[in-house]
């Protein structure tokens, strides 16, 4: 077990999940630290999350690098420098590339608000509501490179029978942080 293992959690937006996360390594849920938030949007709600908490926030948007390749190895510098050893990504909105991947292998997971494989990428609760299904949920996966397509490793169903993003939404970010910060806490613990 790996005491103390140092995260970072990738956001790129609201940041619900990554306050989640964090207060959960603050208080002792999960054995960790949260070493770093990453923010490919400055300015997003996540980075003032992150400051409240005394949490580093590196911001930087993928367009000031002449290549994802090269915007990654900044975060990657970032990420050395810090010691981080895993990675949450909550909320960000870009594929990872090989730099990352190759750095983290096995060490990069992701939270999406559908019962993978179904309904991956973007606005995946108007996509099951589209569909009509009756029963919603949210997945903890690995990441690889493909659309929210790495290994599951815990997953939450929510049985819905309406048709109320209003009323739906709610319910499926209620199942995400407790689904987040068990999970998380159970894979530091193995590292
Ligand atoms: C969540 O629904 C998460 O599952 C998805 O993006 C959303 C982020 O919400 N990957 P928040 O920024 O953590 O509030």
């Amino acid at each position: 077990m790996t005491m103390n293992c140092r995260l970072a959690i990738f956001a790129s937006g609201n940041g619900s999940n990554f306050e989640a996360l964090a207060k959960a390594c603050i208080d002792g849920r999960i054995n960790a630290t949260v070493a770093l938030c990453v923010c490919d949007h400055p300015g997003a709600y996540v980075t003032e999350r992150a400051k409240k908490l005394n949490i580093p926030v590196l911001e930087l948007r993928q367009k000031s690098f002449p290549s994802k390749k090269e915007y990654e190895k900044a975060i990657l510098d970032e990420l050395r420098k810090e010691n981080v050893d895993f990675i949450c990504l909550a909320g960000y909105m870009r594929i990872v590339g090989d730099v990352l991947l190759n750095a983290y292998v096995d060490r990069i997971v992701n939270i999406h608000p559908s019962l993978l494989p179904a309904f991956p990428g973007i606005d995946a609760i108007g996509q099951a509501l589209k569909y009509g299904v009756k029963v919603f949920g949210v997945t903890v996966h690995y990441v690889d490179h493909t659309l929210d397509g790495g290994k599951i490793i815990s997953q939450v169903a929510i049985p819905y029978e309406g048709n109320s993003r209003e009323e739906l939404e709610p319910m499926v970010h209620a199942h995400e942080h407790p689904l987040y910060i068990e999970t998380v806490a159970k894979l530091v613990n193995n590292l």
